[in-house]
């Protein structure tokens, strides 16, 4: 996805000088009296969330408030494929015959496309009923009317060519020389953590735009389902979303054919006919199986859709062209919406946490350790379930235990989800702040050491007590489950991987401790602190590879041999094989 003509990587503060060289000005009349979102083209942070790092000044709202507003904000808006030489200021001037807008950005993915969101919802409607289907003389086009159109010149030999043409908003993530660039000018290591977070966290208009997939793909869904709710859930709500992450949503049958109690009185109970199927599972495989056909058949920009049903969680994959996001769409999966919620809070409580997971995930990324392709690499829910542990196992801890959050709970937060009790305080505000003061760095470098050094052949992870258990089972890899407490998160690591991921921790802590000692300083030309354990091995600067001959040598040696004697019973089974795995 090229950027048209927007340089976005200059100094900091980097997301903001990226907006507004988009939302400019818009003329009064377009935008919507009495929003907060009135003043766009200013200084935008409609939601007060921590899903894009805008929480700095703002009260955090809850879960549930956000995605009920995003999804709100979803329904009023259209995406419309654009061509490219198109005047912004004509163009929001035609759209408004339809009533203000609120927002709009453009941006490139396969075309240029535009983000509207209006201010209300019939203003959708105005605009689909002048919107009429294609007339193509060579194809055959099947009639769906969805929000997702497409804009055409008139009479295009009497246009003249446009000067003034819109702008793009990016949407893909930096470069690593320019990323490189950024590190090496931050002015401490705790300053390249905060770049690294404010470089690759996901923009309001990245999470405008999943949220309209979502409310896109739901308009299709509810064709079958009228009723249903596509929710997002995973990296692109619970905070800790890169530029560039997958777009994994879930398809809530819940509220359809939800009873109306105050209609209900009397003697009689009315319920719909129903087919009824042998299992739940065998109800999930089909319902995702008529959806997939669905958007492969009719769904406008749903290419490549691919349906997974034999996966223990199944699902259809498929790629929505105009925005360019990989979606993962499943059903009956509410508990995975709650763990969305749990990361939503830890990545809000304290702004160490998302620049800590942020930093991991891309250190992991740089070296292999992750992959987009599902198998036996350690996935990012792991590697940020592992920071949420470090993170509570710090004295004095940074992030509460799962089960302090329970006993926080209100009656009002009870929930039980296929019989696991999901409970937790869901109010930010009742949650104390902790009290520990630990830089980024020193939480870094010891990130590095602790699990450099974890018993991983006999102990296990368990974010909701808070500390080291014994593992129930042989897998290298043991992340228990917040919620479903049997399940490990990370049961499709091999050994190697998990070996891997040792060797790479230990030397980077070997790395972080030379800085500790001088070495070098952030005005060498040399990536250094974070850059340099983002380089690929061998390639960080001369003057550490040279200090780090001997001792790494020995660090390996030593490594081995531990592997070798505690670790006998974690490789077991393990071929480091690559498994093909629908399920982190
Ligand atoms: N999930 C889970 N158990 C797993 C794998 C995933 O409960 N073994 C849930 C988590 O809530 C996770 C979500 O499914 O956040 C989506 O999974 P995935 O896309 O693998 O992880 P993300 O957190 O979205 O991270 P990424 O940015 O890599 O997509
Ligand atoms: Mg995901």
């Amino acid at each position: 996805m090229a950027a048209r003509g927007v340089g976005i990587l200059a100094r900091l503060p980097l997301h903001s000088q990226r907006r507004s060289r988009v939302q400019r000005s818009i003329p009064r009349h377009f935008s919507c009296p009495g929003t907060v979102a009135a003043n766009f083209g200013s200084e935008e942070q409609p939601l007060g969330s921590a899903e894009t790092g805008s929480e700095d000044k703002i009260p955090k709202k809850r879960f549930s408030e956000v995605q009920k507003e995003r999804r709100e904000q979803a329904q009023r808006t259209v995406l419309i494929h654009c061509p490219n030489n198109i005047n912004e200021k004509k163009f929001l001037k035609y759209l408004s015959q339809h009533g203000p807008i609120n927002k709009h950005f453009f941006y490139e993915s396969f075309g240029f496309y535009a983000v509207v969101e209006f201010c209300q919802k019939d203003s959708v409607n105005s605009l689909q009923s002048e919107a009429h289907t294609p007339n193509k003389s060579t194809e055959s086009a099947i009639p769906f009317k969805s929000r997702f159109l497409n804009l055409k010149l008139k009479n295009l030999s009497n246009q003249i060519p446009e000067q003034l043409s819109a702008q793009t908003n990016n949407q893909s993530p930096p470069s690593s020389k320019k990323l490189f660039e950024l590190l090496n000018y931050a002015e401490s290591i705790d300053d390249q953590l905060y770049t690294l977070l404010k470089t690759f966290q996901l923009t309001e208009e990245n999470v405008r735009l999943r949220h309209l997939t979502c409310s896109l793909i739901e308009d299709i869904a509810a064709a079958y389902f009228p009723g249903c709710v596509i929710r997002p859930f995973g990296s692109s709500v619970n905070t800790f979303g890169k530029l560039g992450c997958d777009l994994d949503m879930f398809l809530d049958l819940d509220e359809i054919g939800k009873p109306n109690v105050h209609k209900n009185a009397g003697n009689f109970l009315m319920e719909f006919q129903m087919k009824n199927v042998p299992s739940e599972r065998i109800a999930t495989q089909k319902i995702l199986s008529v959806i997939g056909e669905c958007l492969d058949n009719f769904g406008p920009g749903c290419v490549g859709v691919q349906k997974i049903l034999n996966a223990r969680c199944p699902l259809v994959r498929f790629s929505h062209q105009a925005s360019g996001f990989q979606c993962d769409l499943t059903t009956n999966n509410s508990i995975a919406l709650k763990s969305s919620e749990l990361l939503y809070i830890y990545g809000s409580l304290d702004a160490r946490v998302r620049a800590l997971v942020f930093s991991v995930r891309c250190w992991a990324r740089a070296h292999s350790l992750t992959s987009s392709i599902p198998g036996a690499w350690i996935t990012n829910f792991s590697l940020t379930m592992m920071v949420i542990f470090f993170l509570q196992r710090r004295s004095p801890p940074i992030l509460p235990t799962l089960d302090s959050l329970k006993s926080l709970a209100d009656a009002e937060d009870r929930c039980i989800l296929d019989g696991n009790n999901c409970t937790f305080i869901r109010d930010l505000y009742k949650i104390k702040p902790s009290g520990n003061t630990e830089t980024l760095e020193l939480l870094l470098k010891e990130f590095f050491e602790y699990f450099g050094n974890f018993a991983f052949n006999k102990n296990s992870i368990n974010i909701r007590q808070g500390r080291e258990q014994n593992k129930p089972d042989s897998s290298p890899l043991y992340i228990q489950n917040p919620f479903e407490t049997s399940l490990n998160i990370s049961k499709n690591v091999s050994q190697s991987q998990l070996q891997k991921f040792v060797e790479l921790a230990r030397d980077s802590a070997w790395i972080l401790e030379q800085e500790d000692k001088g070495q070098p300083s952030p005005s060498s030309k040399q990536p250094w602190g974070l850059a340099a354990l983002l380089l690929p091995p061998g390639a960080a600067s001369p003057s550490l590879s040279k200090k780090k001959k001997k001792p790494m040598a020995e660090k390996v040696k030593g490594l081995l041999a531990a592997i070798k004697s505690n670790s006998a019973d974690i490789s077991k089974g393990s071929r480091g094989k690559r498994a093909i795995s629908t399920q982190a």
